[in-house]
């Protein structure tokens, strides 16, 4: 291992011409050393030039890493005449480049950075920012002559958080944001509703946060655990916060799509208001082999992970709730897109109602995945209605997709083969690959607990996110792929770093850089260098993982 290494470094670094300080991932599409061996000098007075005010939040970005990272900052102005610019440009090429593409110069006193649009310049702060040397000693940093032409593979690059399980102070949000942004993504999938809490203030609905935004105890250990903690745990995100957060990601191009599951992992709302159950009286169900905390009857949060048979009943009041919900939902996020859930949703309950029996018959529907179907296609006219597409999980192919709706596969690749088979834009998120709550060197090997399974960086790396299977008339329909991040066993910031890096890093190259000239060995000198990043930035990560 250790000499395949120096190999693969030895590799990277004749590559570069001599510039082991280049290591930018993902991978831009193209980079030539310009003048081997000389440097350019950032410093306090180099001068920040943007040539549209809409550029300011690249400057901003770029200002606070040198700030928080190097210790110092660049002046907006200078009346130095030596000394060195940044100039940010807008450049709209015309018609053939893609969102999100840049290029970036380094020459003789000058950066220049030209995007495509705002966010092609910011990605290109993102490359600067790879192009300084991880250690400074001073207020001043030095860059390599180098010309990079660069633009994303994929429309759809994203990471998905899961605060049901476990929740995170908006302060880690928003790194979280941070470190999507280092690696060029560009959307955060907010999970905020889960049977083990309900995590976003609605006003109309008060009890939502303060019945279902809190547990009376949490599973210790991996399921079904070694007892319960007996703790009451929980807490929401408040309107204000959500606005906080968006605008906060905004700045940094990245669009923040809330999820709000349905009909399925609502056993939260239907704690806090248990008439959105098919069964309203019954109390909510232990899942086997766990221990249980607080009253032993009535509707509660759930403790303990798992898929829950309590769903939301298909009845107009449910269905005037989930408006009601989605209303001030769509008022916070500017997102095109609304991901309704729609996984995991067991039929049992519908199997015994005979309100959803009945209902079955009145539509004429095939059976319950046809009134998952029912349900799910109502919810997205009704989003349609307000100029909004709905994504939802794979399941909602079952019994008929909604019209307009984007898949995205998480049980494997087959959802998303058969979604753009039916020309639905589709979102690839294959367990195998790209579930960041699996471990990183398989079960029970030093990990601490995790869900299992096993996902190595290699592993990850190794993701393609066209299906071989997919015929290529059809691949136009993949808008992209995203990492999961499923927080069962993740309690704080740190297990969520540990976990997410470096896989994230990985993953980034493969939703951004061209397929070919994707080769492992010569990532691992740059994945080496980013694990002197993750240092200079104190986050944990999990290990460098040579394994398939
Ligand atoms: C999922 O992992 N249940 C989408």
């Amino acid at each position: 291992m250790i000499k395949q290494l120096s190999l693969a470094i030895a590799l990277s670094v004749l590559s570069f011409n001599g510039f082991s300080q280049i290591s930018i991932i993902p991978k831009p599409v193209e980079l030539k050393v310009t003048a081997p061996g000389k440097l350019l000098e950032l410093n306090p007075s180099t001068r920040v030039v943007t040539a549209q005010s809409s550029l300011r939040p690249s400057a901003d970005f770029l200002n606070s890493y040198l700030q928080e990272f190097y210790g110092f900052q660049l002046e907006g102005s200078s009346s130095k005449s030596n000394s060195s610019t940044i100039h940010l440009s807008l450049k709209r090429s015309s018609g053939a480049s893609k969102e999100g593409a840049y290029t970036l110069s380094v020459e003789n006193n000058t950066v220049k950075i030209a995007g495509n649009d705002e966010a092609g310049v910011f990605y290109g702060i993102q490359t600067l920012i790879q192009l300084l040397p991880v250690k400074s000693a001073g207020s001043s940093v030095k860059v390599p002559f180098v010309t990079i032409k660069d633009e994303p593979r994929f429309a759809y690059r994203g990471a998905m958080l899961d605060v049901g399980r476990h929740l995170f102070p908006v302060s880690f949000i928003k790194k979280y944001i941070d470190y999507l942004a280092l690696h060029k993504l560009n959307y955060f999938h907010w999970h905020l509703t889960e049977d083990q809490g309900w995590r976003i203030e609605i006003k109309k609905y008060p009890k939502l946060t303060e019945v279902g935004a809190y547990r009376n105890g949490t599973i210790i250990g991996r399921f079904p655990g070694k007892g319960n903690d007996g703790k009451r745990y929980g807490g929401f995100y408040t309107q204000n916060e959500v606005k906080e957060v968006v605008a906060y990601a905004a700045k940094r191009y990245i669009t923040v799509i809330p999820e709000i599951e349905m009909p399925g992992h609502s056993s939260a709302a239907i704690a806090a208001y248990p008439e959105l159950s098919c069964f309203p009286d019954e109390t909510t169900k232990v899942a086997n082999g766990t221990t249980w905390s607080g009253p032993a009857t009535g509707k509660h949060v759930q403790q303990a992970w798992g898929v829950f048979e309590d769903i939301f009943a298909p009845t107009e009041k449910t269905f005037k709730f989930l408006e009601d919900v989605i209303d001030e939902v769509i008022a916070l996020f500017p997102a095109k897109y609304i991901h309704i859930g729609g996984d995991e949703a067991p039929k049992d309950n519908w199997k015994r109602s005979p309100f959803a029996q009945q209902l079955i018959k009145e539509k004429g529907l095939k059976d319950e995945h046809g009134l998952q179907s029912y349900f799910i296609q109502r919810m997205e006219k009704y989003i349609n209605s307000k100029g909004k597409t709905i994504i939802g999980w794979d399941e909602i192919l079952e019994g008929g997709l909604a019209p307009n709706a984007i898949v995205m596969s998480w049980r494997g690749e087959k959802g998303g083969i058969e979604a753009a088979n039916q020309n639905h834009n589709v979102i690839m998120t294959p367990g195998s690959h790209v579930y960041l709550d699996w471990s990183q060197l398989g079960p029970d090997k030093g990990d601490s607990v995790t869900i299992g399974n096993k996902n190595t960086v290699r592993n990850s790396y190794s993701y393609e996110p066209i299906p071989k299977e997919l015929d290529a008339s059809k691949a136009k329909y993949v808008m992209g792929a995203q990492a999961n991040v499923w927080t069962e066993y993740m309690k704080t910031p740190e297990k969520v770093q540990y976990q997410i890096f470096p896989r994230l890093t990985a993953l980034s190259e493969v939703f951004w850089s061209p397929a070919q000239g994707r080769n492992w060995d010569e990532f691992v000198p740059r994945l080496q260098k980013q694990f002197e990043r993750y240092d200079l930035w104190k986050v944990k990560h999990g290990p460098m993982n040579n394994e398939k």
